[in-house]
């Protein structure tokens, strides 16, 4: 995993300055290429209600978890706390949504904007325990570079 290199591709996309749609599909397919332990990789966004998470784009197998409401599931619990999860196990975790039994570990990480959360990058991998602090580095501070996208 090449953090530096990941980081430069996206500011490329950012400074092309396409729709925010366009580029936040191809932040997923630049991360799902780029780090093999990514084995689905997708952004959630907080409704209007402030309840509910919203699937956007993703890359990797269609999931049926459109909607996830705050508080249910990692993806809930990081729209609730506003803070960075990291699960190496998902089988020992008790408030947890599964999409496939592929997936062993997930990380999600909030994006905030003027300090209050809007949505979140949400990566399943296959690999058991795969993630370190390089991998939360890079993903805090793609969620602050795409910030503004929101
Ligand atoms: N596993 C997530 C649900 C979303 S899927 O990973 C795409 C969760 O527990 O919130």
């Amino acid at each position: 995993m090449d953090s530096e290199k990941i980081l430069s591709s996206i500011d490329g996309l950012l400074n092309q300055q396409k729709s925010v749609d366009e580029t936040l599909q191809q932040i997923c397919k630049t991360l799902h290429a780029e780090v093999s332990h990514y084995d689905w990789v997708g952004f959630y966004m907080l409704d209007k209600t402030q309840q509910i998470l919203v699937l956007g784009q993703y890359v990797g197998k269609p999931t049926e978890h459109i909607e996830i409401e705050v508080g249910k599931g990692v993806c809930g619990q990081v729209a609730e706390k506003a803070s960075t999860m990291i699960v190496q196990d998902v089988s020992k975790m008790d408030n947890y949504i599964a999409c496939s039994l592929d997936v062993q570990s997930e990380i999600v990480v909030p994006i905030l904007k003027n300090g209050k959360f809007v949505a979140e990058i949400d990566i399943d991998s296959h690999a058991f325990a795969p993630f370190t602090q390089r991998d939360e580095d890079l993903l805090e501070t793609i969620a602050s570079k795409i910030s503004y996208l929101f």
